[in-house]
């Protein structure tokens, strides 16, 4: 690898998957890419534009190499690339550790170093690598390391994403396999509670991600509002017919925040070709971004609201400019008080210190508080706060 800062913070993009599932062609991806420029998001730090499954034939050619599906992408993956790049954004595909992808195309296992170069050739710098279909022989852990090497190897820069959902404590081998980010959690929905089950489920494991290996949350529904042409990403919390997932903005807005927060990969999920003025508004926020992509990637921590420990908590993480993000959580049904006490932080009252606080939503300062902050926050609602710390005297 050329590029020792590869994969140095989260990566952030849009991935095919969550809204066009199968549904995808060389149109779409071209105009994914017309999207970042035209909407900001490559001004906000959006940079891979990633196919998901299904964009292969289903056999592999005579010499055993993948070939894109000739309807969807008449022109190969290069060409899509080759555009992709000229808008000056990166180019991801996927892949599996397994005989076949999820959804049944050729998996890469026993073609690892074929594949590799191969996209490789097609220009391709990042490169998601799932775990369907994975024969009960091998662990993961050696197919993972497999792909890593011949990735490594094949002469380009390529994001490794490893995908096999949590599984086989997946965690505390990841890093040394050589990924830089991994899938922590089963896929996501576009509905509350998933996005509620899936940050919960990995807080405390906060010291397993970091620089160059971020743990996955998996890909944003922010503004997808029910759009996924696949009925379980699109299945609401309740179970209840007809499925119609989707959140309220304010959902979305803690989403994003929380994924932030947690140094998740920001990969973008929804048809960003038709993305609402809030939608943008939500994927484009600098001052979370800025918490997301800070430098030394630190796990944040969970202060929770003695009076409602389940549902309101704060998140803190110290920035490496010694000032800290943090966010607080509201996950109840109704609304609740959040009082953060600064000697949970570190700051003794004697120090005669406090903070200057700045409210990363409004984007607006709210001025000095010593010892506390304490407000009020709506169900499925947050607060997201910069602090930096300040003399009171
Ligand atoms: C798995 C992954 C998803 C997506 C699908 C594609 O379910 O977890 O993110 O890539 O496969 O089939």
């Amino acid at each position: 690898m050329d590029n020792k800062y590869l994969g140095l913070t989260p990566p952030m993009g849009w991935n095919s998957w969550n809204t066009f599932t199968w549904e995808i062609n060389e149109q779409l991806i071209m105009q994914a890419a017309d999207a970042f420029v035209e909407y900001g998001l490559k001004d906000a730090g959006y940079e891979y534009v990633v196919i998901d499954d299904c964009w292969s034939e289903k056999q592999r050619d005579e010499n055993g190499r993948l070939v894109p599906d000739k309807t969807k992408f008449p022109n190969g993956m290069k060409a899509v690339a080759d555009y992709v790049h000229s808008k000056g954004l990166k180019f991801g595909m996927y892949s599996c550790a397994g005989t076949h992808t999820c959804a049944g195309y050729p998996g890469s296992f026993e073609h690892e170093f074929e594949d590799a170069a191969t996209f490789a050739e097609w220009g391709v710098d990042y490169l998601k690598y799932d775990y369907c279909y994975k024969p009960d022989f091998i662990p993961g852990e050696v197919l993972y390391k497999r792909m890593a090497m011949a990735l490594r190897n094949c002469g380009r820069d390529i994001i490794f994403s490893a995908c096999n959902w949590g599984n086989d404590n997946v965690h505390r081998w990841i890093r040394e396999s050589g990924a830089h980010l991994f899938r922590s959690t089963g896929d996501i929905q576009d509905n509350w509670e998933s996005i509620k089950n899936l940050a919960l489920s990995q807080m405390g494991q906060e010291c397993y991600g970091g620089n160059y290996c971020h743990n996955d949350i998996d890909m944003l529904v922010v503004g997808m509002h029910g759009g996924s042409n696949n009925e379980w990403i699109n299945a609401s919390g309740d179970g209840a017919a007809p499925k119609l997932g989707g959140c309220t903005d304010t959902e979305y807005k803690t989403h994003f925040s929380l994924w932030a927060l947690m140094n998740s990969p920001l990969m973008i999920g929804c048809d960003i070709r038709k993305m609402s003025e809030a939608t943008r508004e939500i994927l484009t926020n600098q001052d979370v971004i800025s918490i997301n992509q800070d430098i030394e990637c630190r796990g944040a921590y969970r202060i929770k609201q003695w009076n409602n420990p389940e549902n309101v908590f704060s998140l803190i993480k110290l920035m490496s400019d010694g000032s800290y993000a943090i966010g607080m959580f509201n996950f109840g049904d109704r609304t609740s008080e959040m009082s953060l006490q600064f000697w949970d932080m570190g700051l003794p009252t004697a120090s005669g210190r406090g903070f200057d606080m700045y409210d990363c939503w409004k984007h607006e300062n709210l001025g000095k508080y010593s010892e506390r902050f304490v407000t009020n926050i709506e169900p499925h609602d947050c607060l997201v706060l910069r602090a930096r710390l300040v003399n009171m005297k």
